[in-house]
């Protein structure tokens, strides 16, 4: 069955102690960090960690993912042989910049799948678009990704894009607001799900609600957090409301009944509705079905 991620938490690979918290919060995906939450001498420790984790721990309704390093770093295949196991639900991979970046991650996970008798593309993954050039080849990168059963979202990660282009990060974020928009652009176009860059200021509660909410109007189905704290505001905000869905069932069951008649646009209470409007409504009821688990 599809699933959508409201929320994926990241942690340092190399802390027993917020993996163990991250297991307990009830986030729709928690993600072992072991690219940049994690200095490179650790790397080897925090390999070990997560594999115990891996072992050991109840994640309860949470999908346990692992950042490794970006494909062609000298730790991404250390990372990987570290981690690998049956208990693991997939990759979050960082840095996407190509499409053969992505036809070897594909490749190498198919490579375990088949050495281990797991089912094939049992292995997720997500890519993170967080570098100009990523954001340049995004077409090709999301045209492959549709064709790969495995290859679920797109990821935006503003802070290294705009570090990628020397430029400055600002708490509006209008810098990065044409390549988070971008983003989501590129995955509704192939249907992937799109997860919108982190809310770094984890104790202001009101700013993580509303730049979470600007990601849900430009189409965003989920959002990356690295707090607990953020973890039931970000999944309740993507969760629709029992509200919007009876608009969204009305305006459906309206929209069934004109047709019968011929009618094309009709008014609802005031507003026209038109395809767009039903469509939003559609989609609307679709993540409800399978938003929850
Ligand atoms: N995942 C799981 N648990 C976390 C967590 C996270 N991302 N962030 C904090 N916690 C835990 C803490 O361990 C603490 O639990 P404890 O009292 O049992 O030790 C509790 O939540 C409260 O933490 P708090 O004191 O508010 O924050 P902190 O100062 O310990 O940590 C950060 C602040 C930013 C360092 C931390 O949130 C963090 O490590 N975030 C993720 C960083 C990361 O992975 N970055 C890379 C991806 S962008
Ligand atoms: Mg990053």
């Amino acid at each position: 069955m599809k699933r959508w991620r409201r929320a994926l938490l990241y942690m340092p690979g190399d802390s027993p102690r917020k993996i163990n918290r991250g297991a307990n919060s009830g986030v729709d995906g928690m993600v072992m960090d072991l690219e940049d939450g994690v200095a490179s001498k650790q790397r080897a420790v925090a390999r070990e960690t997560i594999r115990s984790a891996l072992q050991e721990l109840d994640f309860g309704r949470s999908e346990a993912f692992v950042r490794v390093n970006p494909v062609g770093h000298v730790d991404h295949e250390a990372d990987l042989r570290g981690v690998l196991c049956d208990r693991l639900d997939g990759i979050v991979l960082p840095k996407v910049e190509s499409v053969e970046q992505l036809q070897a991650m594909h490749e190498r996970l198919a490579l375990h799948e088949s050495m281990t008798g797991l089912p094939r593309d049992s292995l997720a993954v997500f890519a993170i678009i967080e570098t100009a050039l990523g954001l340049v080849r995004l077409a090709e990168i999301a045209a492959f990704a549709a064709q790969v059963q495995r290859m679920q979202g797109l990821i935006f990660g503003a802070l290294d894009y705009i570090a990628s282009l020397g430029g400055h990060t600002t708490k509006q974020g209008h810098e990065s607001f044409v390549a988070r928009s971008t983003v989501v652009m590129h995955a509704k176009a192939h249907g992937l799900e799109a997860i919108d860059t982190v809310y770094p200021a984890f104790r202001d509660r009101e700013g993580l609600l509303q730049d979470t909410q600007t990601g849900i109007e430009m189409g965003y189905t989920g959002k990356q957090i690295i707090h607990p704290d953020q973890a039931q505001p970000v999944q309740d905000a993507h969760s629709p409301t029992a509200e919007q869905l009876d608009r969204a069932r009305s305006i459906v069951r309206a929209h069934r009944e004109q047709e019968r008649l011929g009618v094309g646009a009709f008014a609802l209470d005031g507003e026209m509705i038109d395809m767009p409007v039903i469509k939003e409504a559609l989609a609307l009821l679709e993540r409800a079905r399978f938003g929850k688990s």
